[in-house]
């Protein structure tokens, strides 16, 4: 038994994955001995409805100067973040001189857009390296965690922000009630919060259960978002879904009272009602989903290996690492998985130790098969690897559905 994050309640874990690594700990053969595990598992709160961790790495060893992801590697996001910050603008920015906050704002992919704007922002990005880019293109950010204590340090210098923005962050940060009451402090009475995150009910229904690890304390719904503003007396006043990241959730969020609250946010409760969010029969359901689906997904590896086949993984995504650990699936199983970002190439992925290469080598000599990790760029990536189809090779899929294309 531990207690909700959110409410405090007692919960209990549904499902344990066993032992996980870092899941962006991507590391060289001499750190294999001191490699840090914790013990995955995943509670629901009946009273608040919040999915969670009960046990995370401490911030300063996820989140540092040696980040692995970087958010501007692919396009497709590239995209959606414009898209993103012209909706705030057009939307919901009208004061006369704007101020934007943005928390893990990382290389600058969202907040590039409102320096172009010619708009006051400041970014808020704990990991050095990545935080380091953004910097090095004009983009106003500072190194730290957010909290409340920060939120009070930026309006001594900045003022009351318009917007505060966050992106696959907020699930990642366990003291949320510090977070909320920042936000809370640092918004303009009119002011607007949007964030957005993998959405709870995306996992479910598509068992894509490699949303969870050790970054995502998290993994939020409607419900239990609403729940944990109404403490702060804040309200949910919209949601947005979204695409990106195999299925997401933006929440539009405003002081109580001030803005109409939409036909939208009812709407989605509706929908987490029909699919059982709040129920524990969903959890033992998803348990045994997650299971069924990961003994198909190793069976067809070892299948492809006793037949003598190629495969190689594409892209080593932070969800791999779930994947990898959960169904032990080693180099012995794939050869190697390819990546474009450079702080990944020549290591090892965490916990299984299969070694990441550049795109390059996929490139140089296609395997028979590639699985693929970043499902949530697969229209980006399909597109991108046309020849590779062309020459009868095969995608290993396993979200929505296990299965080779
Ligand atoms: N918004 C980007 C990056 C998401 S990765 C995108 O969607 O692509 C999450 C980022 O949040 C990391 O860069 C991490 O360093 C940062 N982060 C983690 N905890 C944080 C906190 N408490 N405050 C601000 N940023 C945080
Ligand atoms: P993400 O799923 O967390 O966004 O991580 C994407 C990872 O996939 C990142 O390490 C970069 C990698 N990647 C490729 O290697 N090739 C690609 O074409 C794309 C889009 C991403
Ligand atoms: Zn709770």
């Amino acid at each position: 038994m531990s207690k909700c994050l959110v409410c405090q309640n007692e919960i209990s874990p549904f499902i344990s994955f066993g032992k996980m690594p870092l899941a962006n700990g991507f590391l060289t053969q001499d750190q294999f001995k001191e490699e840090y595990f914790f013990e995955m598992k995943v509670a629901h709160c009946s009273k608040c409805n919040m999915v969670q961790l009960t046990e995370q790495p401490t911030k300063e060893l996820m989140f540092n100067e040696h980040y692995a992801f970087y958010s501007g590697t692919s396009r497709a996001m590239d995209q959606h973040f414009e898209q993103f910050a012209q909706h705030v603008i057009s939307d919901y920015i009208n004061s006369d001189n704007p101020f934007v906050v943005e928390i893990g704002s990382n290389d600058g992919i969202m907040l590039k857009n409102f320096k172009k704007a010619n708009i006051r922002h400041l970014g808020i990005e704990p990991s050095e390296n990545v935080a380091a880019v953004a910097r090095g293109n004009g983009i106003n950010t500072i190194s730290k965690f957010f909290n409340k204590e920060l939120a009070e340090e930026i309006i001594k210098e900045y003022g009351k922000a318009d917007a505060f923005l966050a992106a696959n962050v907020m699930c990642h940060i366990p003291y949320m009630h510090s977070v909320v009451d920042g936000i809370k402090t640092l918004l303009k009475p009119n002011g607007i919060v949007m964030f957005e995150d993998p959405y709870w009910g995306d996992v479910i229904e598509k068992v894509s259960y490699d949303q969870i690890y050790d970054e995502h304390v998290f993994l939020f719904s409607v419900q239990s978002i609403k729940y944990l503003f109404e403490q702060h007396d804040m309200e949910v006043v919209d949601v947005e879904p979204q695409e990106t990241h195999g299925g997401s959730m933006r929440y539009v969020i405003a002081h109580k009272g001030a803005r109409k609250i939409s036909e939208n946010v009812h709407k989605q409760i509706k929908k987490e009602i029909a699919l059982g969010l709040h129920l524990p029969e969903t959890y033992v359901t998803f348990k045994k989903n997650c299971e069924a689906s990961r003994d198909k997904l190793k069976s067809i590896l070892v299948q492809l290996k006793n037949e003598g086949k190629r495969v190689v993984g594409y892209a080593a995504t932070s969800k791999s690492t779930t994947i990898l650990n959960y169904c032990d699936i080693g180099s012995d199983l794939i050869e190697f998985i390819c990546d474009t970002t450079p702080i990944k190439q020549g290591k090892y992925s965490p916990g299984k130790h299969v070694p990441i290469k550049p795109y390059e080598e996929f490139k140089k000599d296609y395997p028979d098969y590639a699985l693929l990790f970043a499902y949530n760029h697969a229209k980006e990536i399909l597109a991108k690897e046309e020849e590779f189809k062309k020459m009868n090779k095969k995608w290993i899929m396993y979200v929505p559905k296990i299965g080779i294309k």
